[in-house]
């Protein structure tokens, strides 16, 4: 199974990014996220066993916060247009930090590049002139997901297989 980590956008919040990125792929083309597949992903598994992922996760204890969406970008290097913070959160930064480390202890192999917070909004697009300003997006984390992708003729669908509460 094809497996990754991730934080879900409440329904609200992943239709104003929605309607944002429509407006945005006027001037960029490409293919934009539907509202119900957007989020950001903690850890890229790939081709992996439930299981072992969920015995890492079930040791990570993650403290609630909430992520600001507060700026966009076009990334030139892999043609996306994304949103997120303009810094890593301290409570998201150290619940990345003890997933990695317990997916590591559970031999999965991870990217060695630092976690960069984002939620892909936009697949293949051109560079923007000027990207319109993000709509009020109230984000509160307090789960993350373990969550399978099945590819499908028009894209990725996403089937959250387990949820892990934060607690303060
Ligand atoms: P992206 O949005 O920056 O492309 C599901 O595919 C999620 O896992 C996506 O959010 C994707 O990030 C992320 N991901 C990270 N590494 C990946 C990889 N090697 N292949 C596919 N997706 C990857």
């Amino acid at each position: 199974m094809r497996l990754f980590f991730a934080l879900w956008p409440p329904p609200a919040t992943a239709r104003a990014l929605e309607d944002w990125t429509q407006k945005v792929r006027k001037q960029t083309g490409g293919k934009p996220m539907r509202a119900e597949n957007i989020h950001l992903t903690l850890a890229f598994l790939g081709e992996a066993e439930p299981a072992k992922a969920i015995a890492a996760a079930q040791r990570v204890r993650g403290a609630p916060h909430a992520l600001p969406i507060e700026q966009a970008l076009h990334w030139k290097h892999n043609d996306i247009v994304w949103a997120g913070p303009r810094a890593t959160p301290a409570e998201l930064q150290e619940l990345v930090r003890q997933l990695h480390q317990a997916l590591s202890d559970e031999s999965f192999i991870l990217e060695k590049r630092p976690f960069a917070a984002h939620v892909t909004l936009l697949r293949k697009a051109r560079a923007p002139k000027l990207l319109p300003p993000l709509p009020r997006a109230e984000w509160p984390v307090d789960e993350f997901l373990l969550v399978r992708s099945h590819t499908v003729r028009e894209g990725s669908t996403y089937e959250p297989l387990q949820r892990f509460t934060l607690v303060r």
